[in-house]
């Protein structure tokens, strides 16, 4: 294998270009081995993938994504092998992630992993000597989701661009949302939130990156509301600056797909809602859903009627049926078994732009704000670092390397000095940073000037 390893543990890791390369071997390999009667479901198997073997290592429960990542490997003529329960795996010893990683890496070509706590992807990825997929981890991120969406998306509406596309459902805890939301705005979708209950809306830092690096604006809501009052934020990816602006009512009237997910009640600590929405034939019988797909990444928990289940409208379980091609042509890719599926520019990704990654001591200044991150995890957060991305947009955001959680701050230490200052540093070399003054100066830090030079 060339070069860096090829992990997939966010939907930006891929640059366009790389999905739709995937896209194009998933589609080839529903034509070639797909099933006569049934054009979503594979019935053939291939020898592309002979002598290679698929981990999938889940510390979660899953169907579809594990299922169906094995049937992938086997129609590529590969093998898998499985440790679906933590409690029969040494996690239940009390063995790390970060050992799993290395032991696994030697057993097989590529690991899957799923696990409950944000960012355990990433920690594995830092660990094994071989790439890694994320199967969805904590709230964080689930690319390989993204991907069945997109492409269930493409294959019922054709394109992407300028589509309506109303997400709904529990936009704060479902993974699938968050990954499927950048990937819409790097597509140029509309992206039109309705959260199923309260305290359900997008999570701040998702909201930040979709306005700051994906470019997708705000519509003002009296561009909307006479069609869509039930819509909470509609987001437009504009491609001139202004654009969101410009577009109109109309422009909002038609709602090409929605996409509806569970409560995630694994992810709040009372787990109860009975609020909740609810969606069946009556509820889309307004004409804006003429024409609408209905989509759900699946299990649906009472949130999505089975009356709508015979109806061509109800994709769901295309949805579903599309995770064999799909994974089976990221396998390919990430093993480079498929000539015509490789990604030579797979390293790179879908990066806004370049931004340095500090560390700090893990016992000194701020840490990851999200008690859910692998980095607070008693058994694994110490193979973690106290990494952030430092974005300097409007100020400095420190985004967690492993969840990509955001904490605001100005408060930067330097430690050879022992002093703090409101300030941006320029330099990150020496530099801590605090949540705020208390707990610099709790640190032993003195207020003062910097010995190292600002940002302009
Ligand atoms: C999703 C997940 O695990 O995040 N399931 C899946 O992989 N299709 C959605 C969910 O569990 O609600």
């Amino acid at each position: 294998m060339s070069g860096e390893l090829r992990h997939l543990i966010s939907i930006n890791d891929l640059t366009n270009e790389e999905i739709e390369k995937v896209f194009e071997a998933a589609n080839r390999y529903l034509s070639e081995l797909g099933d006569p009667n049934a054009p979503h479901r594979i019935a053939k198997s291939t020898r592309i993938g002979t002598g290679s073997i698929l981990a999938t290592l889940f510390y979660e429960p899953s169907t579809r994504t594990r299922l169906s990542f094995e049937s992938a490997m086997l129609r590529l003529g590969g093998r898998t092998i499985s440790s679906a329960d933590p409690a029969t795996s040494s996690a239940a010893k009390g063995e790390s992630l970060a050992d799993t990683a290395r032991v696994v890496s030697n057993y097989a070509d590529a690991i899957v992993i799923r696990h409950p706590r944000d960012g355990a992807a990433k920690l594995v990825a830092e660990y094994a000597s071989v790439p890694v997929i994320n199967g969805g981890d904590g709230a964080h991120e689930h690319p390989t989701q993204t991907l069945c969406d997109l492409f269930t998306l493409q294959r019922e509406k054709g394109a992407f661009k300028g589509l309506n596309v109303v997400i709904s459902g529990d936009l704060k805890g479902s993974r699938t949302i968050h990954s499927f939301v950048y990937a819409l705005a790097r597509f140029g979708a509309h992206i039109m939130l309705m959260p199923g209950g309260k305290g359900m809306e997008l999570p701040a830092h998702v909201d930040w990156r979709l306005r700051h690096e994906f470019h997708s604006l705000p519509v003002p809501r009296e561009k909307y509301e006479k069609e869509n009052a039930d819509i909470d934020v509609l987001y437009a990816t504009a491609d001139q600056p202004h654009q969101p602006t410009l577009l109109s009512a109309s422009d909002f009237k038609e709602i090409d797909i929605f996409y509806m997910t569970r409560f995630q009640k694994e992810r709040y600590a009372d787990g109860a809602k009975s609020d909740y929405m609810k969606v069946d034939s009556e509820f889309l019988k307004g004409s804006k859903y003429k024409t609408a797909s209905v989509m759900h990444p699946l299990p649906r928990v009472g949130e999505l009627d089975a009356d709508l289940d015979g109806t061509p409208r109800a994709a769901y379980f295309r949805q579903a049926s599309y995770g064999v091609p799909i994974r089976m042509a990221l396998i390919a890719a990430v093993l480079e078994l498929d000539a015509q599926a490789s990604l030579e520019k797979f390293a790179s990704g879908f990066r806004a732009k370049a931004h340095p990654i500090h560390s700090q001591p893990r016992e000194l200044g701020i840490a990851c704000p999200n008690t859910n991150c692998i980095t607070h995890d008693p058994q694994d957060g110490g193979y973690a670092g106290n990494k952030f991305t430092v974005i300097a947009n409007d100020g400095l955001r420190l985004r967690c390397y492993y969840c990509e959680t955001d904490v605001r701050t100005d408060i930067a230490g330097n430690v050879r000095s022992k002093t703090y200052a409101h300030s941006d540093p320029a330099n990150l070399h020496d530099v801590v940073f605090f949540a705020n003054e208390a707990d610099a100066q709790k640190a032993g830090f003195k207020p003062g000037a910097h010995n190292h030079a600002a940002a302009e």
